[in-house]
């Protein structure tokens, strides 16, 4: 049976460190505040000019290499992103540009933080289908050139950061791999985190007067988003766990999607297991959404967190509201 697995892997932020002093230094916030409610110390913002396909090369490179394999051996490119760099075309064309790939198929998704599990799980079905051999599969975000700076958009702004995640995605007939996906949505809550504008519902889809009235910042109803987040993440972990008829005893560890610290340890109380079993770099990088999970994975896998035959869990919940798991044998 001819299975997906992840063949390389590797990330890049942008050079721009921000501190959470910084940010104190420009809005009525605190490294006390931001660091409590969050867990967050530092992201990384993106220099002018620099978009998610931009941070996509050097990671996308770097999982190459990783897989031992050149832009010749890739035959689909899946880019997840809500950033992209144009708001058409997508992301993955440019990316097919900037790295000199053939002419091969390349697909946006724009699923939020949940982008690079929704990547995985398309990924696997062309794999298993034996449609193609090696995915190249990116999440990569610049969210900051949206952020509002200023004390009126403090509790979104301190949350988020820059960068992407790459993975290479290849056919093996061992018994190794994704073993299976789980992916949910609840539209009825997309205006909790969102960012509305442009939008073609409007004439012009954005005008001088919504960037006046800062209407272009991504919204969020904070105290919701971390109502759903503590509820949703445990249930698609166990759902993962549940299909497979294993349990977080067969666990070696979890990869969520990096929100917030405190969503992370409240994932781990609710599945009785210890924090360290869930993984979180978040104090680095903020919330890079569709990125945080490869990054993640990157990072654990450069501190030998995990072995070939330990069952991984990645789990993301975010905008939308949107949800989704993936069961891993590495
Ligand atoms: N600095 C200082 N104060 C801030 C602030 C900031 N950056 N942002 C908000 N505040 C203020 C609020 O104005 C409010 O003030 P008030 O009590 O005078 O009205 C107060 O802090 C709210 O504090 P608290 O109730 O302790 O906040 P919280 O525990 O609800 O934490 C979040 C706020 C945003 C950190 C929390 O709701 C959260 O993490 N939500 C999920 C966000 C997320 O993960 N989004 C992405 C999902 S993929």
């Amino acid at each position: 049976m001819t299975r997906s697995y992840i063949s390389g892997w590797g990330f890049h932020v942008p050079e721009k460190v921000v501190t959470n002093d910084e940010l104190a230094a420009i809005m009525d916030t605190s490294d006390e505040w931001i660091r409590s409610r969050t867990g967050i110390q530092t992201r990384h913002f993106a220099a002018p000019g620099e978009g998610p396909s931009d941070l996509a090369v050097p990671a996308s490179k770097r999982a190459l290499q990783r897989a031992g394999l050149t832009v010749k051996d890739i035959d689909f490119i899946i880019f997840a992103t809500f950033t992209s760099d144009y708001y058409a075309p997508g992301a993955g064309v440019l990316l097919q540009h900037k790295m000199g790939f053939g002419n091969i198929g390349a697909m946006d998704i724009k699923m939020q933080c949940s982008g690079f599990v929704y990547g995985l799980s398309v990924a696997d079905q062309f794999i298993r289908t034996g449609t193609y051999k090696h995915i190249l599969l990116v999440g990569a975000e610049v969210q900051s050139t949206a952020l509002n700076l200023t004390d009126e958009g403090r509790e979104v702004s301190v949350l988020f950061g820059d960068g992407a995640g790459a993975a290479v995605v290849s056919a093996t007939e061992e018994d190794r791999g994704v073993i299976s996906t789980h992916l949910h949505s609840q539209g009825e809550f997309a205006k909790e985190l969102c960012a509305p504008l442009p939008s073609t519902a409007k004439q012009p889809w954005i005008s001088a007067e919504d960037i006046e009235q800062g209407r272009h910042h991504p919204i969020m109803n904070g105290r919701e988003v971390f109502r759903h987040a503590v509820n949703r993440f445990p249930e698609v972990i166990r759902e993962a766990l549940e299909a497979n008829g294993i349990t977080t005893q067969d666990l070696k560890m979890i990869i969520p999607h990096q929100a917030n610290i405190r969503i992370t340890l409240e994932v781990a109380r609710r599945l009785k297991i210890p924090p360290e079993m869930v993984f979180s770099n978040i104090h680095k990088y903020g919330n890079t959404t569709a990125a945080s999970i490869p990054i993640a994975l990157s990072e654990v896998l450069a501190e030998g967190l995990i072995e070939q035959g330990d069952y991984i869990v990645l789990a993301a919940f975010g905008a939308g509201f949107t949800w989704a798991s993936a069961l891993l044998k590495w």
